[in-house]
């Protein structure tokens, strides 16, 4: 009781500066994951004693995955022809469908997913906003939390994470992503699967492969990545979250080079199975077996049924198409009893390894006490704190000063419609979400008036409710704070822009209220990074979120009143225009590189080559400064690793978090290397005069690169340092890789 309490006191008043980078032990709770040993052994054993009971009819059944809603059929369930259910989340529901269960004859369980991404019912950031926090372990705690909602409400299995490559925001799917960077999408998939499946549910990594570079950033759209670009980019995710221990794997709508993901069996089976060694199952994507007709590789769903599973897609989601074809196919001889065989075994030694097959069906008395708890909320918290992005403050706009009268908060997206992106179909999500102006009247000093205006009648910003009361408001206040950006209907799956401008009528209303000649500090709500060179000039500071989820905009408040010390980094470059899409930071140098901007030399007539926010960038109420970078060894051999620190000083008068990140460059090898790559990063907490020493181990593999043939290598040579809080930071040091 009394650490409830407590509780509640942290969640109303939250911790002064700053945004501490601590993270709370996880609880004890039902954590699921590949078994060992023994126990492994054993499973192996139930599997084919299970799979030889089976008709085929059972085993077509077993790679059926059907969803909630019109033509769920549960009495295929109870004859034993349905494997999986999908969208089920409310208890009562889930409950019905395990009862059918145990009227089939097998009684095997059901896996039951749904996208449960970034919350069930206590919603965290989306999960670019989560890396924009570049805190690993409260990624992991917000995905521990997504994932034991899920399971108390009966869900076993999510569809995340979403680990695809992108350097495009012109597609809506980056919000579902950890951004451009190889080495963080990866440290977050790790973190994200570990979460999901410490909180009860099994993950998928999706989507695999290649996604994410879906040409002019069109979703769905064909995909031509190169082997080395493979490798070095699009696949080290998905392999650090099967070293994690992702039980599943979700392929994807594109084609790659030219063959859909749905029948790529070079990936799905040759790299994921052989050379990876991935024992669990993988799902296709939504109705995309059938799309094989569409792609022009199969002539009806009986062929494309064919090659999907010989492919290596174990299970069918919501197209219907193993379950009208696959038994004929395998009757007709066309698709062999022993591949049908292996993708039932890979589905039950899953469900084996989450121990469906021991566990009680859903406690539908408890599963609402299990949401939005207070550990729930304070982790929900932390991490929208720790993902704020202050990306200018002149003047020190921000925090807001003490003794300003009057602050007008513009725009409909400051009192949250909805904070679903992702499917909530229980409706929890919508509780308890506190507006902006609230917040702010809560947080700051008495006497300071907060005043509201929507301007628009959504927070799309599509049309004015009432642009001349938003006007009037901005003019009456002594600051203006507009909460303006993308919803759900601009960002997400298929919600590709060629425009990455505001949506509607909110650059028309920016404009106004900067014409006010009132300070405006622009708070965006996004899910992608947005074109905001106008914005750049013009307002006095920028606050960048991607959608804080149920405590996004009480934190947003924490950082505007100086409560929290902002310390998020940018997960993507924000580009200068659409034009220079894209553009990333660890791109390669070329041979006519820009140096005083003269024509012949790689750069555009109009535009800088810049993004206008780089990768990894962030402004803080503090000031940092980095000095004594070392190497602790001149040379290291192949297999070695070095031990590369500086010191970090917080020469600020506030506390607050620093990020440090290290890069590398390795200027001469035999092929071209980027101009840097992120290698490690540490956030960190400094009390405003306090120095500290942040060390990186760096083994010498990780400065690898891949050749044509996929094929790993070091090349030996010099490797410059650069430590610092952004891409941009300085050469601090050297040292050189020898053949041993
Ligand atoms: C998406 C997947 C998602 C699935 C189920 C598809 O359209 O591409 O990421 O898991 O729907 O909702």
């Amino acid at each position: 009781m009394i650490l409830r309490l407590v509780a509640a006191l942290l969640l109303c008043f939250p911790a002064t500066l700053p945004a501490s980078s601590q993270t709370p032990a996880l609880p004890p709770a039902q954590s699921v994951g590949w078994r060992t040993g023994a126990e492994a052994a054993a499973i192996e054993k139930r599997v084919a004693a299970l799979l030889k009971t089976m008709t085929l009819e059972e085993k077509v059944g077993q790679l059926h995955l059907s969803g909630r809603g019109d033509g769920f059929d549960i009495g295929q369930i109870k004859a034993g022809r349905m494997g999986g259910v999908m969208n089920f989340v409310v208890p009562q529901e889930v409950r019905e469908v395990q009862e059918a269960v145990r009227q089939s004859r097998l009684k095997i369980p059901l896996i039951i997913g749904l996208d449960a991404v970034h919350g069930f019912s206590t919603y965290f950031p989306l999960p670019l906003g989560q890396a924009a926090s570049w805190n690993p372990g409260l990624i992991e705690q917000a995905a521990f939390w997504t994932g034991r909602e899920a399971r108390a409400a009966g869900v076993n299995w999510t569809f995340a994470p979403m680990v695809d490559m992108s350097r495009d925001p012109r597609w809506g799917r980056v919000l579902e992503g950890a951004g451009e960077d190889v080495h963080l999408a990866s440290v977050v998939a790790a973190a994200r699967t570990r979460g999901y499946q410490r909180g009860g549910v099994a993950a998928t990594v999706k989507h695999f492969v290649g996604y994410g570079a879906g040409e002019g950033g069109r979703d769905y759209n064909s995909t031509w990545i190169p082997t080395s670009q493979l490798h070095d980019l699009h696949l080290p995710p998905f392999k650090a979250s099967f070293d994690a221990g992702s039980m599943t794997a979700m392929a994807a709508f594109n084609a790659l080079n030219g063959m859909p993901a749905t029948a790529n069996r070079a990936m799905l089976t040759d790299l994921l199975r052989g050379r990876w060694g991935f024992r669990g199952f993988v799902v296709s994507d939504f109705g995309s077996i059938t799309e094989l007709r569409l792609h022009g590789i199969a002539k009806d769903d009986a062929e494309a049924a064919r090659k999907a599973l010989i492919a290596g897609i174990d299970m069918d989601m919501m197209g219907n198409v193993y379950h009208r074809h696959l038994a004929d196919e395998v009757k007709a001889g066309r698709v062999p009893m022993k591949a049908l065989d292996e993708a039932v075994r890979r589905v039950l030694r899953v469900k084996f390894h989450l121990g469906l097959f021991d566990r009680p069906d859903v406690d539908v008395a408890a599963a609402p006490k299990l949401m939005q708890t207070e550990e729930a909320r304070r982790v929900a918290r932390q991490i929208a704190r720790e993902g704020v992005i202050l990306l200018k403050n002149d003047a020190d706009t921000l925090p807001i000063a003490a003794g300003t009268n009057t602050v007008a908060v513009i725009g409909a997206m400051a009192v949250p419609e909805d904070e679903r992106v992702w499917t909530d179909p229980a409706g929890l999500g919508r509780r308890m979400v506190q507006p902006l102006p609230d917040a702010l009247r809560e947080q700051l000093p008495q006497g300071t008036t907060v005043t509201y205006e929507p301007a628009f009648t959504k927070a799309c910003g599509t049309a004015f409710a009432d642009k001349d009361a938003a006007l009037k408001a901005a003019a009456a206040a002594d600051l203006v704070v507009a909460m303006l950006g993308e919803d759900c209907e601009f960002m997400g799956e298929g919600a590709s822009r060629t425009d990455l401008g505001l949506p509607g009528v909110q650059q028309e209303l920016l404009e106004g209220l900067v014409a006010t000649g009132k300070p405006v500090v622009l708070v965006l709500a996004t899910g992608r990074p947005l074109v905001l060179t106008w914005a750049a000039k013009h307002v006095a500071a920028i606050v960048q979120t991607f959608h804080g989820g149920t405590e996004g905009r009480a934190a947003i408040a924490d950082v505007l009143a100086g409560k929290v010390n902002p310390a998020g980094r940018t997960p993507m470059s924000f580009p200068r225009s659409v034009g220079q899409i894209p553009v990333y930071y660890d791109h390669l140098p070329t041979g006519r590189p820009q140096q005083v901007r003269q024509r012949y030399e790689s750069i555009y007539m109009d535009e800088a080559n810049e993004p206008l926010f780089p990768f990894g960038f962030g402004l803080s109420y503090s000031r940092f400064t980095y000095a004594g970078a070392r190497v602790d060894r001149p040379r290291v051999g192949l297999d070695g690793s070095v031990t590369i620190s500086v010191e970090v000083t917080n020469a600020g008068s506030r506390d607050g978090d620093e990020v440090v990140q290290l890069y590398v460059r390795q200027p001469v090898a035999s092929r071209s290397r980027p101009v840097r790559e992120l290698k490690d990063f540490q956030r960190i907490t400094l009390k405003a005069g306090e120095t500290r020493t942040v060390a990186f181990r760096l083994p010498v593999r990780a400065l690898g690169f891949h050749d044509d043939a996929g094929v790993s290598r070091v090349d030996p040579g010099l490797f410059e340092v650069f430590l610092g809080g952004s891409s941009l930071a300085e050469r601090a040091t050297s040292f050189e890789v020898t053949r041993n």
